[in-house]
């Protein structure tokens, strides 16, 4: 069985390891891993491929970036003839960056079966670029493997068959599980002088909140409050970089002491400065889900979320994307508010197994 992997940007990284560790026991599969080039910066792409032990992709497409259209067509047209020449059984995509949707697209129009992780997550809102990955991704899949419920019952409300949706967990948890003792022996807490539970971790790079001049500065008043309680790390997406540097000048930066801007850290580093902290801000999708997993308070900056189990059952909670729903949240979560703690099931580290199995299964 010919599978075709596929990788682009960052968070695609975390998931596609536990998978293709899996395939390694199992020969009857044969996985080819290709990289979009999508993300393609050291720190955006091989930094995890190294700590994620990932092996290096037998090709890649090195699209870089562009304009949505441009980026997704280039894919397509570089990928297509991959597909022609290497005829696999499957392709496996993951998460809902413009990867997924352009080789998913390529794979179906060939005729070859798709297998789309992560999905069913929907937020519901059509202005975020991932949300129309997302659906149409799932709608030309055959496989269909869900996160959490909400995925699942989505996907059936839509009118997909039962028969291609399973429920099989969370492979970016296996991927956290895995490293997560690793983690602990990182050393970016003394590099950068902070105490465990003295500071909040931030991140941002979603296009309605980085993009929109009026939004970033919302968010950014807020962070001037939030700042003057404890520091706040904050490493810079590459989208949002010429945003920070336009708006938070060194002349700015030296009244808001607490904020600290650094470059992106790798993936070890990033769990460490996660599971020490007091709380996260992000509007990221996948920290989102690693903060449930590791008991840490996360106040998600966006007015909607298509990981809602995060908010059920775990410590996520939405925030909104202005300075006084910001500055609400935080206050609740400071004064102890907030419980959450459980784990959503099957995020038990053995997603990836669960997918080979059930490929294997269908021995498509
Ligand atoms: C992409 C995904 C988003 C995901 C995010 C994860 C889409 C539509 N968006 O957003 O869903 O949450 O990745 O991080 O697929 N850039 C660099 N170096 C890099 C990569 C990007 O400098 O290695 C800069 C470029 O200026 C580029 C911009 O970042 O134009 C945006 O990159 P792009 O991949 O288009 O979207 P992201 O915002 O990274
Ligand atoms: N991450 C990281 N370093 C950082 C910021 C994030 O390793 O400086 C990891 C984070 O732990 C998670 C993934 O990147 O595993 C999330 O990616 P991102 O927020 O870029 O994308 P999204 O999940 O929003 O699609």
């Amino acid at each position: 069985m010919k599978i075709i992997n596929i990788v682009g940007a960052r968070p695609n990284f975390m998931k596609i390891a536990p998978l293709m560790e899996a395939y390694r026991s199992r020969p009857e599969i044969t996985p080819i891993l290709v990289h979009t080039g999508q993300h393609y910066d050291e720190e955006m792409s091989d930094l995890f491929f190294r700590q994620l032990g990932i092996p290096r992709p037998d090709l890649n497409l090195e699209v870089g970036s562009s304009s949505h259209g441009r980026q997704t067509a280039e894919i397509m047209k570089r990928f297509e003839p991959v597909v022609i020449e290497e005829e696999p059984d499957l392709v496996v995509v993951v998460g809902d960056v413009n990867s997924t949707i352009a080789c998913g697209l390529v794979a179906v129009k060939l005729g070859v079966k798709l297998a789309h992780v992560e999905a069913g997550l929907r937020s519901f809102d059509r202005t975020m670029p991932e949300e129309i990955n997302r659906v149409l991704s799932d709608a030309v899949s055959d496989l269909l493997f869900c996160t959490e419920q909400s995925g699942v019952r989505n996907l059936l409300n839509e009118g997909v068959g039962e028969e291609k949706i399973h429920l099989v967990g969370n492979v970016m948890i296996d991927t956290l599980l895995k490293h997560r003792e690793r983690a602990e022996g990182s050393g970016v807490l003394e590099e950068l002088g902070l105490s465990p539970d003295g500071y909040a971790v931030l991140t941002l790079h979603r296009p309605a909140n980085v993009d929109d001049p009026e939004v970033f500065s919302g968010i950014v008043a807020a962070l001037e409050e939030i700042q003057k309680d404890l520091p706040v790390i904050f490493p810079v997406h590459p989208r949002t970089r010429d945003r920070v540097a336009e708006v938070l000048t060194p002349r700015r930066l030296s009244k808001l002491p607490g904020l600290r801007p650094i470059e992106p850290v790798g993936y070890l580093d990033f769990l460490k400065l996660m599971a020490e902290s007091r709380l996260v801000l992000t509007d990221s999708g996948g920290i989102q889900e690693e903060t449930t997993i590791l008991g840490v308070p996360c106040l998600t900056i966006r007015e909607n979320t298509e990981r809602p189990v995060t908010c059920e059952v775990g410590t996520n909670r939405l925030a909104g994307v202005r300075t006084e729903t910001i500055l609400a949240a935080y206050r609740d979560i400071s004064s102890g508010e907030g419980g959450g703690g459980e784990i959503p099931p099957l995020w038990d580290g053995r997603a990836a197994e669960r997918i080979v199995d059930i490929l294997l299964r269908g021995r498509h």
